[in-house]
């Protein structure tokens, strides 16, 4: 075998190799049945999508649509999209599937990969992992509430404490478009004083310019009109009736008046994890409401609201206690002296696995010696040995490569044996 190799992953994308991926199946794993406790169903959306779904549903003015999609037109000329994200694709099978007919809320969560065009660094790649839950047509703050306590069992069982919840409400759609207005007519004689990414959303998404990390811009919009002028009395409400009953539960939150999230769906309620332990895409997960999205796509008047984990970010600052719970079950090796015929050794590796045991058997003509090597590496700590002598006597030795002992077991008697150790 050659170690040069002519392929290598695309860029910004990466293999996921064991045993690493051992503890990305377990993150899933906690999920799935958190999230199931909540009533959470499992969707699966295609990878593909029109292009549309997302200039209508995300926003052309956003960056991940204007900027970041992987698109590209198929043999018959139709343009597609890997998804950037996966609301607006569940958002369509809610609409395509007439799930407004079930009983509500509708409660859809999913995991998968995403796509995004962006200039790779850590905590960020082109090809990454979401998980991420949607409920629909529920109109009131104790869903946004549910949603968040069901985020904080999720984190908790993951064994995070130290995670920031960052709360905002945007208000409805009336209001984000009006106070988007006043911002862009305060900060329009101010132009010449802003880069060159703000003075562009300055005509397609003002509210944009609120998440600028350029001090210079930071500055500037301490002046600025805030948002919170601009809420309706109910979209005020609803906030307050969300905020208060996260602290009578308990949910360390604080409320972050500049967060606006990059996508244009969003209305009222939004929030974001975050991590110290990350650098600049500190970020875990978002999320938010967005009670025009499906009447955008198509459907009736249905509200929604949801949130997308960043799995890849998440495992980087996943607890060490959560990580060495995932350490591995035991493997058993299996080796055979010599005179012994390959079968016999792998139908007794069978009856192991047949009893759940992990077990690796060695299948080539290799020495007791290096056989016991090579499960050593592979990370045994104890071998089954069977020679002709066993064979013949009905047993088998079972050696600790740790301490090196070894002792004569009766084959009937070998699964309690291990399992006792
Ligand atoms: P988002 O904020 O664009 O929201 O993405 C959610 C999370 O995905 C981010 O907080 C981050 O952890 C992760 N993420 C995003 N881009 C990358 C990347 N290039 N590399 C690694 N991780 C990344 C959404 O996607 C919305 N669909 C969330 C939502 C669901 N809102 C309502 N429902």
């Amino acid at each position: 075998m050659t170690s040069r190799s002519r392929f290598s992953t695309v860029k910004g994308t990466r293999d996921l190799l064991p045993p690493e991926t051992r503890v990305w199946a377990a993150v899933e794993a906690t999920a799935r049945r958190v999230f199931e406790t909540y009533g959470y169903g499992e969707i699966r959306t295609p990878i593909l999508e029109d292009t549309e779904l997302f200039v209508r549903g995300v926003g052309e003015a956003t960056d991940i649509v204007g900027k970041e999609m992987y698109t590209f037109l198929d043999k018959k000329g139709r343009s597609l999209s890997l998804r950037p994200e996966s609301t607006a694709p569940v958002a369509r099978a809610f609409v395509e599937h007439h799930l407004s007919d079930w009983p509500a809320p509708v409660k859809l969560y999913y995991l998968g990969p995403q796509f995004r065009y962006e200039r790779p660094q850590a905590g960020r790649y082109r090809q990454f992992y979401q998980i991420g839950a949607e409920a629909f047509g529920d109109d009131g703050p104790w869903i946004d509430v549910e949603l968040l306590l069901m985020l904080r069992r999720f984190l908790g069982e993951l064994g995070f404490e130290d995670l920031v919840v960052l709360l905002n409400t945007v208000g409805d759609r009336a209001s984000r478009a009006a106070y988007g207005e006043a911002l862009r007519r305060y900060l329009e004689p101010r132009r010449s004083e802003l880069g060159e990414d703000s003075r562009r959303r300055l005509e397609t998404n003002p509210l944009r310019i609120l998440d600028t990390k350029l001090e210079s811009e930071t500055a500037l919009l301490e002046n600025a009109p805030a948002l919170q002028e601009f809420l309706t009395p109910e979209s005020r409400e609803h906030f307050r009736v969300v905020c208060d009953a996260l602290e009578r539960f308990g949910v360390a939150f604080q409320v972050a008046e500049r967060l606006v999230r990059g996508l244009d769906y969003y209305t009222r309620t939004v929030f974001e994890v975050v991590s110290a332990g990350l650098g600049a895409q500190n970020a875990i997960l978002g999320g938010g409401r967005y009670d025009a999205l499906i009447s955008e796509l198509g459907g009736s008047e249905v509200p929604g609201i949801g949130f997308a984990i960043g799995l890849d970010r998440l495992i980087d600052v996943l607890p060490e206690s959560f990580r060495s719970r995932q350490a591995g079950a035991r493997t058993i090796g299996v080796v055979r002296a010599g005179g012994v015929v390959v079968e016999e050794a792998l139908r007794l590796a069978e009856e192991l696995r047949i009893a759940g045991m992990a077990t690796l058997v060695e299948l080539g003509e290799r020495s007791v010696k290096a056989a016991l090597k090579s499960c050593s590496r592979r990370g045994c700590q104890l071998v089954v040995l069977l020679g002709e002598e066993e064979l013949r006597s009905g047993t088998v030795a079972v050696k600790d490569l740790a301490t090196g002992a070894q002792q004569s077991v009766a084959r009937a008697e070998l699964l309690r044996t291990i399992e006792e150790r």
